[in-house]
């Protein structure tokens, strides 16, 4: 304390640069004490270091922020005090992987005073949590802070190691966050999204994002020098990262730690992060699984268009609404059901409508025939990121969604990185980042007009996740990597690495709305549907097997999940259809058992309501012996375990559709053991026995 107050008074004196005091080195470790946070202001600059189990994980990384009309928090930096806290609750999610979330952490905020310029303090709030930390700038309202403040940079940095393995997609390419994952050492990484996993040479396991994106831009990693990367946040077009004002906060950084890669998997410092629901009762926004007119679209049977081919018809919307009543799926989903997709959609997004629908979509008929078949409307907001006409239209059209007795809205922002429209008072137009302030607070609005109407979102082309599920519990779900229909037209398709590597990566951010279960894993080879339009190229479709199939709906979480494929597909196959009925959306617990991130991941997950526990593993393209103990399951007791695994001679180019359909008995003692075929999966469900 003695140091502090000197500190205080030599600054306020204004006798900093004469009489420069020693550096100071504060610390705080998680509860288990293996990880240790080290915060310093040596030479003035404000750095942190992570370190886990005695090993380096982010060596010494600068702090600190630039304002364009105010001075920042760069140089001249002294700790001038600082604060401890400790924390250990357990809280209760409405849904989620698990329902009962542990929050145990300690923390230490430390205040920075700047000694050049006039008097000025920054707080960094670091949170150490067993698996992993999280810190974030805190600018109170101060005289050097008045008025407007544009943040020009963060200094924040990540110094992960040059040699350090980075599986990663690029930050700023065109197609936003929908890559395929790259693997290379971190020194030889330009710029990337989060969350990026990394390797380090000791072995240890670590993933970069941020938690609770709110009023601020999205963050992504630019190599500074190899091996250090610095925070880059998405400008405002032609203006600043970020406009703001005191007393604000940034985002959480986040960094999650663990000796295995699944321990990454197993961390829940990204909700930890987020504040307490401010919704109150989202008993409304209810996990489930739902089917759709959409993959029909994407392998060119039917139109998004009201032409002769259009897929939004009130027939074909009956015939999705008997399926999902038939084989108990909560949703249906229409895309193309509203004006605007006739033309070129991608490049006129003020022309959708989000109240009027095509002639020959009895909207009101078709919410009757559902409800009385206890099946809910999923509707379809595509804007093509012409944020501007969905915000005027943002009111009507969640008023239309509630008025038919829907509470889902699949919302979708199509466009190129760069190209989200929003057109000011003046009739200007400006073209934003998807990432960009601009486009956070639009997903903010939208999200609080839907919570109001008792309405949930599942957003594609989104901003990433960063838990922000806990605070609105009705944002369930995104989009935000390279999903299902990258398999029908995406030249290349997904790798056989992708979903194993989902897992390790974009999943850390939060439920991923991928759209597994497709059954016809050739489409594009079957005769085309309309002479207007040929089938795709036939290398495009799901380099997987059946069985990898069904293990996405316990791998790939999302409490919003599709059954993909047509009915008329998994009609043709109701026995591995049965898995993807019985599944569950919704988790009392899940836990990652093993896997290798982009390699293979086993995980179980112990459904909500019926209490039957799941499994799920996928592998890449190498095929593996997968043992993993049942120790999930509850002692004494003996489960039923229907199992569908990868036939003898499966293969995802050759023959894929092989597979195993078959039931033992198994306890909580036994070790499960099965051959995952290359780019194969098993999925388990287990039914307890009565005794
Ligand atoms: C891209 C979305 O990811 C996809 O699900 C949707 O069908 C199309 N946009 C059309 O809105
Ligand atoms: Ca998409």
């Amino acid at each position: 304390m003695t140091t502090h107050w000197t500190r205080m008074i030599a600054v306020a004196a204004g006798l900093w640069a004469a009489a420069p005091l020693s550096a100071e080195t504060l610390e705080v470790t998680s509860p288990d004490g293996a990880i240790t946070v080290k915060v310093s202001d040596d030479g003035g600059l404000a750095t942190y270091a992570v370190s886990f189990e005695g090993q380096q994980v982010i060596a010494p990384s600068r702090l600190g922020m630039l304002f364009a009309e105010h001075h920042g928090f760069e140089r001249g930096l002294a700790i001038a005090g600082s604060a401890r806290a400790s924390n250990d609750n357990t809280w209760e999610q409405p849904w989620g992987e698990r329902r009962l979330v542990r929050d145990q952490h300690n923390e230490l905020s430390v205040t920075f005073t700047a000694s050049e310029g006039p008097a000025r303090q920054m707080v960094v709030r670091f949170r150490a949590f067993d698996t992993g930390i999280g810190f974030r700038y805190e600018l109170a309202e101060q005289p050097a802070l008045t008025g407007d403040i544009a943040i020009v940079e963060e200094l924040t940095q990540f110094g992960v190691g040059e040699k350090t393995t980075m599986w990663y997609t690029p930050s700023d390419e065109f197609n936003r966050n929908e890559y395929i994952y790259r693997i290379a050492p971190a020194g030889q990484v330009d710029d990337a999204h989060t969350p990026s996993t990394f390797r380090n040479e000791a072995g240890i396991h670590f993933a970069i994002h941020e938690a609770a994106l709110v009023d601020y831009s999205s963050m992504s990693l630019d190599q500074l020098r190899p091996g250090n990367f610095q925070a880059n946040l998405r400008n405002w077009a032609g203006g600043p990262k970020v406009k703001t004002a005191a007393p604000f906060t940034s985002p959480w950084r986040t960094v999650q730690i663990a000796r295995d890669a699944v321990g990454l998997i197993n961390s829940d410092i990204i909700l930890n992060l987020n504040e307490p629901n401010k919704l109150g009762d989202v008993s409304w926004a209810k996990p489930g699984k739902y089917v759709g007119i959409w993959w029909a679209m994407h392998i060119n049977d039917r139109t998004w268009a009201s032409d002769k081919y259009h897929g939004a018809t009130t027939a074909e919307t009956k015939r999705y609404i008997d399926f999902a009543a038939e084989h108990g799926f909560a949703g249906v989903l229409v895309e193309g059901w509203n004006k605007g997709w006739d033309g070129d959609w991608f490049n006129n997004g003020d022309l959708f409508s989000f109240t009027e629908a095509y002639p020959d979509y009895d909207i009101e008929g078709l919410s009757k025939y559902a409800a009385a078949k206890g099946v809910q409307l999923i509707v379809h907001h595509e804007t093509s990121a012409n944020l501007t006409n969905y915000e005027n239209q943002l009111e009507a059209g969640l008023d239309l969604v509630r008025k038919i007795g829907s509470h889902y809205v699949k919302s979708g922002y199509v466009s190129d990185a760069g190209d989200a429209v929003w057109v000011d008072d003046k009739g200007i137009r400006h073209y934003e980042y998807y990432d960009s302030q601009r486009m956070i607070d639009h997903h903010m609005t939208v999200i609080k007009a839907a919570a109001k109407r008792q309405i949930a979102m599942d957003t594609h082309e989104p901003v990433k996740d960063t838990g922000l599920r806990r605070t609105f519990p009705n944002w369930m779900s995104r989009e935000g990597a390279r999903g299902m229909e990258f398999n029908a037209w995406g030249s290349p398709p997904n790798p056989p690495s992708h979903e194993p590597m989902l897992a390790f990566t974009a999943l850390l951010a939060g439920p991923f709305d991928y759209t597994p279960g497709i059954f016809d894993l050739r489409p594009n080879e079957r005769p085309p549907v309309r002479p207007d339009m040929p089938r795709g190229d036939p290398k495009n479709r799901p380099q997987t097997t059946l069985a990898k199939q069904l293990a996405t709906y316990v791998t790939i979480y999302s409490p919003l999940q599709m059954a993909a494929d047509l009915p008329e597909n998994y009609e043709a196959r109701l026995d591995a259809f049965q898995f993807i009925k019985d599944v569950e959306a919704d988790w009392e617990q899940s836990i990652a058992l093993a896997g290798e991130v982009g390699q293979y991941v086993a995980i179980a997950r112990q459904g909500r309501q019926s209490k039957e526990w799941f499994l799920g593993a996928v592998t890449d393209e190498n095929p593996r012996d997968l043992s993993v103990p049942l120790s999930f399951l509850e002692k004494g007791k003996r489960y039923r375990a229907q199992i569908y695994r990868d036939g003898p001679d499966a293969h995802w180019d050759t023959n894929p559709y092989a597979i195993v359909i078959e039931e033992k008995i198994v306890t909580g003692g036994d070790t499960f053991t099965v051959w995952l075929a290359a780019s194969g999966g098993v999925a388990v469900r287990f039914i307890p026995v009565a005794k």
